[in-house]
C-alpha cells in the first residue's frame, strides 16, 4: 500500500527534490497535498503531474488566480489558513514541511496534532518553538524525523545507540562561500556571491544563513530539541568538503560519523523510507576520492552569527525566535542590497539586546516576540542607514 504525502513547500529546493525521490519511489509513495507560498505558475504544473487531492497557496490573489486555471480534482485553498488545513489533511501519513522560515510554524504545529509523522526540513519553527513543537509531538504520538543533512546523520548515527550515553553531537560546517575571504573583503560581497554556496545547492535563505554561519547556529538549536541536548555539548567545526554530514561522540570516546554526497536527495528520502532503506538515484560516494578530511574550529569572530546562537539557545524562552525573525529580516534586507554583510549580526545583536524574554513561552509568546523582533529589527535598520 502507497503511503500518502504531503509536501509544504513543494515549489522551494527541498521540496523540488522531495518530489524527485517520490519520482524514483513511485510504487511506494502518492501525494496527497502541495503547498508554495506564491509561485502559482509552478504550483499548477505539479498539480497537474502528481494531481494531489489538495493544493494550498499562502497569497491568497495567487491562490484565487490558480483555483480558476485548475483542474476539477484538486481542491486549491489559500491563505495561512489554507496551507495550515493541507498541512492536516487526513489522507497523508507523511507531512514533508519545506517551508521557509517562521511561516513554516503553524501549519508544521497543525500536521504534528494531527498525528502524522513529519520529515522536518523547515528548522525555523524548532528553534522557535522547540518546546512546544517537542512537547507536543510526544502528547499526541507523532513522530519528528530530521531532513536536515546534519540532523539526518545525527539521527543516523544513534540508530542502535542509546541517546543518553551521547557525549557530544558535531555539527559538521562547510564554512559558506567566505570562510577564507578577508574580513576587509567581507565589507563588500554582494548577495549573487553569499548565494554561491561552495558545496550544497540550496534556497536563498539558507544559502545567506551558510554565509553567515547562523545557517550552524539555527541548527545547533534544531539539535537541542530534535535530540535532547545541551547547547553546551554540541559543537560545530568546519568540514570544506561537506562530506562527513556530521558525527555523535559517546561516553566511552567514540565517534560515529555519516558520510555521503551532497545531495539533499540522500536525507529526504531516508526520512520518507525509515526504518526502511531503498536505493537512491543518487551517485555513489567514491571514498577514495575524499581525502583528507579536514576539520578546523570555527572563526567566531568573523562569523558572529553562530555566538549569537548559542547565545539565545542559552538564555532560551523567547529569545531563539528572537534571533530568528531578526535574522529573517536582516537577510531579506541584504538580499534587497538595502544592508551590507556584515551588518546582518549588527542587526539580530541590536534586537537580541533590546528584547525582555519571556520564559516557559507559549505560543503567543513566541508568535508576539516573532512580531516585535521582525518590528525591531526594520527599525533598527532605517535608523542606521
Ligand atoms: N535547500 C536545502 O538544501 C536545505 C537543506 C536543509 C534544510 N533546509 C531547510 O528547509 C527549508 C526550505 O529551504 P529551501 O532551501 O527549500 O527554501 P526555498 O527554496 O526558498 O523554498 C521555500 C518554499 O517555501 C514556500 N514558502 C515561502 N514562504 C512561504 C510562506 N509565507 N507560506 C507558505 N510557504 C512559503 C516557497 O513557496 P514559493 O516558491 O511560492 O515562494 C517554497 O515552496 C528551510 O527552512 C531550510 O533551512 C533546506
Amino acid at each position: 500500500m502507497k503511503k500518502g504525502v504531503t509536501i509544504l513547500g513543494a515549489t522551494g529546493s527541498v521540496g523540488r527534490n522531495a518530489l524527485a525521490v517520490i519520482d524514483s519511489l513511485r510504487d511506494h509513495f502518492s501525494i496527497v497535498g502541495l503547498t508554495a507560498c506564491r509561485n502559482a505558475p509552478l504550483l499548477r504544473e505539479l498539480i497537474e503531474r502528481y494531481h494531489p487531492r489538495y493544493a494550498a497557496l499562502a497569497d491568497e490573489e495567487q491562490a484565487d488566480a490558480l483555483r480558476s486555471a485548475c483542474p476539477g480534482h484538486t481542491r486549491v485553498l489559500g491563505g495561512l489558513e489554507g496551507v495550515i488545513s493541507v498541512a492536516a489533511a487526513s489522507e497523508a501519513q507523511i507531512v514533508l514541511s519545506a517551508i521557509v522560515g517562521a511561516a513554516g510554524l503553524q501549519p508544521v504545529l497543525a500536521a504534528i496534532k494531527k498525528g502524522r509523522t513529519i520529515a522536518l526540513a523547515n528548522k525555523e519553527p524548532l528553534v522557535m518553538a522547540g518546546g512546544i513543537i517537542t512537547g507536543l509531538a510526544q502528547n499526541v504520538g507523532a513522530t519528528l524525523l530530521p531532513v536536515d543533512s546534519e540532523h539526518s546523520a545525527i539521527f543516523q548515527c544513534l540508530c542502535g545507540n542509546r541517546e543518553q550515553k551521547i557525549h557530544k553531537i558535531v555539527l559538521t560546517a562547510s564554512g559558506g562561500p567566505f570562510y577564507n575571504t578577508s574580513t576587509e573583503a567581507l565589507a563588500n560581497v554582494t548577495p549573487e556571491q553569499a548565494l554561491a554556496h561552495p558545496t550544497w545547492s540550496m534556497g536563498a535563505k539558507i544559502s545567506v544563513d551558510s554565509a553567515t554561519l547562523m545557517n550552524k547556529g539555527l541548527e545547533v538549536i534544531e539539535a537541542h530539541w530534535l535530540f535532547g541536548v545541551d547547547v553546551e555539548s554540541i559543537e560545530v567545526v568546519i568540514h570544506p568538503t561537506s562530506v562527513v554530514h556530521s558525527m555523535v561522540e559517546f561516553l566511552d570516546g567514540s565517534i560515529i560519523a555519516q558520510l555521503g554526497r551532497n545531495d539533499m536527495k540522500l536525507p529526504i528520502q531516508f526520512a520518507l523510507t525509515y526504518p526502511d532503506r531503498m536505493e537512491c538515484p543518487v551517485e555513489r560516494l567514491d571514498i577514495t576520492e575524499v581525502s583528507p578530511l579536514e576539520f578546523f574550529p570555527p572563526k567566531l569572530d568573523k562569523f558572529p552569527c553562530l555566538a549569537l546562537a548559542y547565545e539565545a539557545a542559552k538564555v532560551g524562552g523567547t529569545m531563539p525566535a528572537v534571533l530568528n525573525a531578526a535574522n529573517e529580516v536582516a537577510v531579506d534586507e541584504f538580499l534587497q542590497r538595502r544592508l551590507h554583510f556584515q551588518e546582518i549580526p549588527t542587526i539580530i545583536e541590536r534586537v537580541m539586546r533590546d528584547h525582555q524574554p519571556v520564559a516557559d513561552p507559549r505560543l503567543g509568546d513566541i508568535l508576539a516576540a516573532d512580531e516585535w523582533a521582525r518590528e525591531s529589527a526594520m527599525e533598527s535598520q532605517r535608523s542606521h542607514t
